[in-house]
């Protein structure tokens, strides 16, 4: 077998194996799309328990409360929403921006995760823009979606 050959199989391996990895890849990357406006993303439990912490450490509770008879007094005068019931995947009305106009946008990933990096970016109707741009990572962010997530009802009614 000579050079030439050689190259010439190697190029039709290098063909086929791409017919078969980009099709592949396509249909993963777009399940991942359809999942990017999921509601319904199952909490991790190892990052429900951080977030629950990561919820008290960074005073979330103090205006969000999260038990019927535990009241959040910080948020009452701001009127900051409850993580009780059912609230995830649920339409949200808000203001785009501080007096922005009501648009409504869906309780999922992307709204958690903008509502605590950016607070100001989208005001929920009827709230007092309050929230302070608490700082947090990525990561702790994504831990306490997951906990948020985990308050849900929607979680208890799926079993
Ligand atoms: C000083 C009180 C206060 C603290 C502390 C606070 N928030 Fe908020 N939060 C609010 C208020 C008021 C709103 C509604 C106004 C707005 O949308 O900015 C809100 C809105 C939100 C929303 C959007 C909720 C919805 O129903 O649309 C999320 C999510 C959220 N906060 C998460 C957090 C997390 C996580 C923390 C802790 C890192 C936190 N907040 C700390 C007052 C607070």
């Amino acid at each position: 077998m000579n050079m030439h050959t050689n190259k010439t199989i190697r190029t039709a391996l290098l063909i086929t194996a791409a017919a078969v990895i980009i099709p592949t890849l396509f249909v993963l990357t777009s399940k991942a799309e359809d999942k990017k406006d999921d509601a319904d993303f199952t909490p991790d439990p190892k990052l429900v328990e951080q977030g629950k912490t990561l919820f008290q450490t960074k005073i979330c509770f103090t205006c969000h409360q999260t038990d019927p008879n535990t009241p959040a007094p910080a948020g009452e005068a701001l009127h900051a929403p409850k993580f009780i019931g059912k609230f995830w995947g649920e339409d949200v009305k808000v203001h785009n921006g501080i007096n922005g106009p009501i648009i409504t946008v869906k309780f999922n990933k992307e709204y958690f995760m903008e509502s605590v990096e950016q607070p100001m970016a989208k005001i929920v109707e009827g709230a007092i823009p309050g929230m302070a741009p608490l700082p947090t990572t990525p990561e702790e962010r994504t831990a306490l979606m997951h906990y948020v997530r985990s308050l849900s009802k929607k979680v208890e009614e799926k079993k």
